[in-house]
């Protein structure tokens, strides 16, 4: 069976690839032929998971999934929210990442944790799933691995930031893994 996932990132392509199995043929959008800009303009993770969803359906009608994440401090009212890849105004990580540290200031109040939704259009039904870790914001950058706000994230219960963690150790917990796992758990019950 075959799913199109609205993403031309092929490495989040392997990896839910990898966790779905074989039963599913995952395909990007290259492979379907799509390069548009697909909107994102939603205020909500859901919504901009389902903007992705509801494009590919209504112009190619085949079933289809799409992932939406962030960051979200409690501190700064939920923010950087559905703006963290952006959140400077640029696409830069470095002046992202400067600019989450500087509205924290010294706050000792550094709770936050990354959330990711994932719409499934599947047999002409809307499904959601949702992974989320909690962890808190450190004062300085730690650690060299993974991307976006990695290196100043630590999951609760953890002494490492996301960025001084392994790819595996990072992808067995992160919430990326955990709205996958529900995916290929909905996945496997409920096709053939
Ligand atoms: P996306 O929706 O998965 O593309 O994530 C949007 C933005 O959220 C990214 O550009 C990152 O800034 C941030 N983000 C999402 N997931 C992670 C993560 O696992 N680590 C660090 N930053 C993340």
């Amino acid at each position: 069976m075959e799913l199109v996932f609205a993403t031309n990132n092929a490495h989040k392509l392997e990896e839910v690839q990898a966790i779905v199995g074989n039963r599913f043929t995952i395909k990007s959008l290259a492979d379907i032929g799509c390069s548009d800009d697909i909107p994102e303009t939603g205020v909500t993770f859901e919504e901009n998971a389902k903007q992705k969803t509801d494009y590919l359906f209504h112009k190619y009608g085949l079933d289809c999934f799409g992932d939406d994440s962030g960051l979200e401090i409690d501190a700064l009212n939920g923010e950087p929210g559905v703006y963290s890849a952006r959140y400077s105004g640029s696409r830069d990580m470095e002046r992202n990442i400067d600019l989450v540290l500087s509205r924290l200031g010294d706050n000792p109040g550094r709770t936050a944790c990354f959330r990711t939704v994932i719409s499934l259009f599947l047999n002409k039904q809307q499904y959601f799933f949702e992974g989320v870790i909690e962890g808190h914001i450190i004062h300085e950058r730690r650690g060299a691995g993974g991307f976006g706000y990695d290196p100043i994230f630590i999951p609760a219960g953890y002494d490492k930031t996301f960025a001084e963690m392994t790819p595996e150790e990072k992808n067995k917990i992160s919430h990326r893994a955990i709205a996958v796992g529900k995916l290929a758990a909905f996945l496997k019950d409920n096709a053939d």
